[in-house]
């Protein structure tokens, strides 16, 4: 195990320890911003697997068998996901981890939201057999803890792969602050309960959220993970990025267009509930004007 500077530095030198020059890196889209220009740091191709909206944005096993070439060696796994809040059930990541095992590659797992998990436990795909001498795991404390600031995360995997993040880590950066770390023994040892309370606040505001999208007859996929919901607004003929534009002039809230997370996100929008559920209906009430506006317009 490796301690990083947040889950960010462990994606970075994870990537840039395993490979080589034109090796091709399997990027499911939509997913967090670093992975793609993290890849290309790195010296490898980035190669997109559109996730589908049909599949609850989860990976099939076909998808990412169509994916692979003799090139490919490593998977990012980024569940549960930011932006679309999806996760893998153990059925999923078996379906996953056979093609994985079938190919002879990497995966490298963001597990990032791993205790945000509203329906059931999350499920890693390190406890899948013959995975866990082939994935890096990666989790920190910016979402369990909302110790963003802090800066604190963590790498897990094989020993001949740590060994060589960690010479990156040691010339590069030297040592996680060593503040957040006994910050994060403490959050470890004592926060559990405020983990507890913070996953049940979520999930109210989760639930608010789904049921206000409902009302508002406006297309959306229950999350299951994370803190993002990821509602379509392609009824309205707008991109993403001119929906998120006039929002934020015409009702002063901000949301993220869904192509910021890859070019598949177009036709949906970002929200984060990581704000009081009292701010959020406020929220909610300007998109309902909104969106009545744009209807009208129709
Ligand atoms: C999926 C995912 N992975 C990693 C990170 C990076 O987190 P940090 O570097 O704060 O640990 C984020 C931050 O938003 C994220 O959403």
């Amino acid at each position: 195990m490796l301690v990083t500077v947040g889950g960010s530095e462990a994606i970075d030198i994870a990537l840039r320890a395993m490979v080589d020059p034109g090796d091709e890196v399997l990027i499911p889209q939509p997913s967090y911003v670093s992975y793609e220009p993290c890849a290309v740091l790195a010296g490898a191709k980035p190669v997109i697997i559109e996730l589908k909206h049909e599949n609850q944005f989860r990976l099939t096993a076909q998808e990412l068998e169509d994916a692979i070439t003799d090139k490919t060696k490593i998977l990012i796994l980024p569940f549960p996901n930011n932006p679309t809040g999806a996760i893998m059930e153990r059925k999923d990541l078996e379906a996953i981890a056979e093609v994985i095992l079938k190919h002879d590659l990497f995966v490298l797992s963001d597990e990032i939201y791993a205790e945000l998990c509203y329906t059931e436990k999350h499920v890693s795909i390190v406890n899948i057999d013959g995975m866990r001498e082939r994935t890096i795991l990666i989790n920190g404390f910016s979402k369990s803890h909302a110790m963003t600031g802090w800066r604190l995360g963590y790498a897990c995997g094989p020993k001949e792969i740590i060994e060589q993040m960690y010479k990156i880590h040691q010339f590069c950066i030297m040592c996680a602050p060593t503040t957040s770390q006994y910050a994060a023994i403490d959050a470890l040892k004592n926060g559990d309960e405020d983990v507890q309370m913070m996953r049940e606040a979520y999930n109210q505001r989760r639930r608010y959220l789904v049921h206000a999208f409902q009302e508002m007859k406006l297309e959306c996929f229950e999350p299951f993970g994370a803190f993002y919901i990821f509602p379509c607004i392609r009824e309205f003929g707008l991109t993403s990025d001119e929906f998120a534009t006039r929002f934020l002039n015409e009702e002063k809230v901000a949301v993220v267009p869904g192509t910021a997370f890859g070019d598949c996100g177009e036709g949906f929008i970002r929200i984060s509930y990581a704000y009081s559920l009292e701010k959020l209906k406020i929220a909610m009430e300007k998109l309902e004007h909104f969106i009545n506006r744009l209807r009208a317009e129709k």
